[in-house]
């Protein structure tokens, strides 16, 4: 069984995706971070986000036993991670990782934005999940500010904005709801409800 999670920058697929494979008994990869592990490897290696040569060697290079890092939620990585995960060397290097996860058994439950298109296109169940801008903005702010992150609501709305025209306009692998996706908006729903609604599109879409 594969469950596939995809969606902008905050819209809450994470802790969803989470839930969803606790709920399960499912494994849970979210791919987010291995675009984040790669920016932070890039960074330290002393090369620029925009350096593609850089990029794609430490993408295929990455040790995913370093997912675990707790600096990659930190601010600003997300942006890194969007910059390196523009070019196709880095995509590639990290398909087949992600493809290995996917196989996992009795299921695996994968978020990020090109699960349902590209990653794994025959996953069971795909759940594309929205929520309008500002409401998105206004959660990744408070997630910040309990970081203790020196960041505005502005700052971080101007960010989220900037971030998903980036991947939604990317050529390669871009951000995009599957066709056989359903759609999830979480606007007005706490997690609790989202979870609730997720579980419940699954269940029907799965027959049971
Ligand atoms: O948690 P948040 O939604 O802010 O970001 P994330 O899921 O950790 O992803 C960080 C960045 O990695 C995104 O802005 C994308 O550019 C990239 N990404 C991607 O291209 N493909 C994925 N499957 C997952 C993330």
């Amino acid at each position: 069984m594969i469950i596939a999670i995809d969606g902008p920058a905050a819209s809450g697929k994470g802790t969803l995706a989470k839930r969803i494979a606790q709920s399960f008994g499912y494994a849970h990869l979210d791919t987010g971070l291995l675009y984040r592990a790669v920016a932070r490897d890039v960074a330290s290696s002393g090369a620029n986000a925009e350096d593609e040569s850089a990029a794609v060697a430490r993408a295929n290079a990455l040790d995913p036993a370093t997912l675990n890092d707790p600096s990659l939620r930190a601010a600003g990585i997300g942006e890194a991670a969007s910059l390196v995960a523009r070019f196709e060397g880095v995509r590639a290097a990290l398909r087949q990782f992600q493809r290995e996860f996917a196989r996992r058994l009795p299921g695996a439950v994968l978020d990020g934005r090109d699960i349902g298109t590209v990653v794994c296109p025959d996953a069971d169940v795909k759940i594309f999940v929205t929520a309008a801008t500002e409401v998105r903005a206004r959660r990744r702010f408070l997630e910040l500010r309990e970081q203790d992150a020196p960041v505005t609501y502005e700052d971080v709305l101007a960010r989220i904005l900037e971030r998903d025209a980036r991947d939604a306009g990317r050529s390669s692998s871009p951000m995009r709801p599957a066709e056989d996706a359903i759609l999830l908006d979480t606007t007005n729903l706490d997690i609790e409800a989202a979870f609730d609604a997720a579980v419940g599109l699954i269940k029907r879409k799965i027959g049971q």
